[in-house]
């Protein structure tokens, strides 16, 4: 019934030039998959060669960020409208290394939120625990936190239009997978507090996605858990045989 997403977050990499040869190389091996919402987020830089290469494709393209001001004096900054104009259809809101370098929190996230569904971009709320966390048994309390502030003042049917992506800090770009069941913990309790704070509607159809250290082998293992309802992918989305690979498990 959900949809699975697999989404690739390139990060700092790839100049233009390397993410169109990118996108073209994934075209010619994932074009005919139907079962799948594929998305890539390349950086801002790489947003309108990528879109113009994947037009009337079946892949998306989302941004790694926004502002939350439609425009001003914000020397640095790109707004939602400006990444929308380009033909962006996704943005990659709070990941864990714009809240850990960049100072975002819950309520510049949240502010991020908003301003994306203004202008019709489908956020991708990240949220996730420190390894420190997890070790005083706080994951639990930390993905509640987030989910209640970064979701603050939403209504339903603006939450219907979210996917969240589950990552814990400590398996980003480290090699630690989660374990498919430490994983599928986390995600029941999303669902459940998604339940909590929306309807059962909301906690039933919104698709939460794992990430962290998501690479070809392990794949289908955290495919298979109920909750989980695909992923969002570093490191191994910055080739196409391996995002391939991952996208068709
Ligand atoms: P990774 O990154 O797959 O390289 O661990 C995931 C992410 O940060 O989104």
């Amino acid at each position: 019934m959900r949809k699975p997403i697999i989404a690739g977050n390139w990060k700092m990499y790839k100049t233009a030039s390397e993410s169109a040869s990118l996108v073209q190389e994934l075209l010619k091996n994932v074009s005919m998959v139907i079962d799948r919402e594929i998305i890539v987020c390349p950086p801002f830089t790489s947003l309108d060669i990528v879109v113009k290469s994947l037009a009337k494709s079946n892949i998306h393209v989302g941004a790694q960020n926004i502002y939350f001001e439609a425009e001003g004096a914000f020397t640095g900054e790109i707004s939602p409208a400006m990444v929308k104009s380009l033909g962006c259809t996704h943005v990659i809101i709070g990941h864990s290394e714009r809240r850990q370098y960049f100072g975002e929190t819950n309520q510049s996230v949240n502010k991020k939120i908003f301003a994306s569904l203004k202008f019709n971009l489908i956020p991708i709320f990240c949220i996730g625990e420190t390894l420190s966390e997890r070790e005083a048994n706080k994951t639990f309390n930390i993905i509640g936190t987030q989910i209640k502030e970064g979701l603050s003042n939403l209504t339903k049917e603006q939450m219907l239009k979210l996917v969240i992506a589950y990552e814990p800090v400590w398996a980003i770009g480290t090699g630690k997978t989660a374990t498919p069941e430490q994983a599928e913990d986390v995600h029941a309790f999303i669902r459940k507090e998604l339940q909590k704070m929306f309807d059962k509607d909301v906690a039933d159809k919104t698709r939460i996605l794992y990430g962290g250290s998501v690479k070809p082998e392990n794949i289908k293992e955290l495919m298979a858990k109920e909750n989980i309802d695909g992923a969002l992918v570093g490191g191994a989305s910055l080739k196409a045989d391996s995002f391939t690979k991952i996208i068709k498990y």
